[in-house]
């Protein structure tokens, strides 16, 4: 089947590539459309290190294929989003609804996959840059199979982590100030995520200038080009600042521009060595910093959730593909977003 594989050096689209069948507790998923995030581009440039072979990306929806024994949450036919976590259900930390503390959910590394005779690692425990994938049966999410699968396929990740970091992690209340630092999958899901909840001003900013009108068509009520421009706006700094780009620059702004009793939510990865400064004096006042991972989401909860207020028309799904490519046209992708000629994703179809 085809497929895109990282082999250390550079990405492919390959046509030689199979998945094993599942097994117990797993099913075997066919992919319909599957987003390009930042952090597929970031595995490939080395700022996320992944062992190779790589099956890439993890922001996916298709349709169930094969369930393995013990599997009941789906069934064969079913359309499901895939999320990324595959947690064990069994812990503390699942038990506590807490699935992506989990620790079973991080470096265990699936190799499902064979490629050129070499087993061939999952990326996310997802690797949904494939014709057909294999995961755990509790990382798949039934939907209504009139979502379409592009708008589906993001839930998987940009919603999932934008939006769950505002309402679950940082619980931002109606009526605060929020600022957004980077508008592109996960930013413009922030922005959303503040919007639902009835958040006062909601602060864009993005070097892109190209992203004004997604970002004000998503919710923001302002959009700057630069973290220098947003003391013109607030006066005494934001609630909430989300840093949704990866430099550490960037998380220095972010808790710079946090009014008294601010919290900064680090949702941007960068290297896995970066580290960064703040001024300790200014955190005195009540101040917080939060790291976030994939937003603090209960998937099995949370996809439905989304999913339902997209079909209720209180959720941009839809807005949120700005192209499509089919998967050979992966480079073309991974151009256009580099470039930043993308206002939000774009999804490779199969
Ligand atoms: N915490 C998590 O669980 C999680 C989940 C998914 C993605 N991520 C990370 O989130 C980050 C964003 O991912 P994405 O898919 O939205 O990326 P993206 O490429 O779609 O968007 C990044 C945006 O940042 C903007 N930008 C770049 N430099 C900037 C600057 N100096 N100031 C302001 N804006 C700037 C770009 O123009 C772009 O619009 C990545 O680091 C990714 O790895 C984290
Ligand atoms: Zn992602
Ligand atoms: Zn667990």
């Amino acid at each position: 089947m085809r497929g895109v594989v990282f082999d250390g050096n550079d990405f492919q689209v390959v046509d030689d590539l199979s998945v094993r069948d599942p097994g117990p507790g797993e099913v075997a998923v066919r992919i319909g459309a599957a987003g390009l995030c930042h952090s597929d581009i970031s595995v490939i440039s080395g700022t996320i290190p992944f062992p190779t072979p790589v099956v890439l990306g993890h922001e996916g929806a298709g349709v169930v294929e094969a369930v393995g024994d013990l599997v009941t949450n789906v069934k064969e036919g079913d359309h499901v989003v895939l999320s990324t976590l595959g947690n064990c259900g069994a812990c503390q930390h699942c038990d506590s609804g807490r699935p992506t503390m989990c620790r079973s959910t991080f470096g265990g590394r699936p190799q499902p996959f064979t490629w050129r005779g070499e087993p061939a690692y999952a990326f996310a425990n997802a690797s949904v840059f494939a014709e057909r994938t294999v995961v755990k049966a509790n990382q798949a999410v039934p939907i209504p199979k009139d979502v379409p699968m592009a708008a589906a396929s993001l839930v998987g990740c940009g919603v999932l982590t934008g939006v769950g970091a505002v309402l679950q992690r940082a619980r931002v209340p109606a009526g605060a100030t929020v600022l957004v630092i980077g508008v592109g999958g996960i930013g413009l899901n922030v922005i959303q995520g503040a919007a639902l909840a009835g958040a006062s001003r909601i602060i864009a900013v993005d070097t892109n200038a190209r992203k004004r009108d997604i970002a004000l068509q998503f919710g923001a009520t302002d959009f700057v080009e630069s973290t220098d421009a947003v003391r013109d706006l607030v006066k005494a700094g934001v609630d909430y600042a989300f840093e949704c780009v990866g430099h550490v620059a960037l998380i220095r702004a972010a808790i710079d521009l946090l009014d008294w009793g601010g919290t900064c939510i680090m949702l941007g990865v960068p290297e896995s060595t970066a580290e960064a400064a703040f001024n300790v004096a200014a955190m005195y006042l009540d101040k917080s910093v939060l790291g976030c991972r994939y937003g603090s989401s209960q998937p099995q909860r949370d996809v439905r959730r989304y999913v339902d207020l997209y079909r209720q028309g209180r959720l941009k799904l839809d807005e949120l593909v700005s192209a499509s490519y089919p998967l050979e046209d992966m480079k073309s992708a991974v151009h256009d977003l580099e470039a930043g000629e993308l206002a939000a994703r774009g999804v490779l179809t199969f």
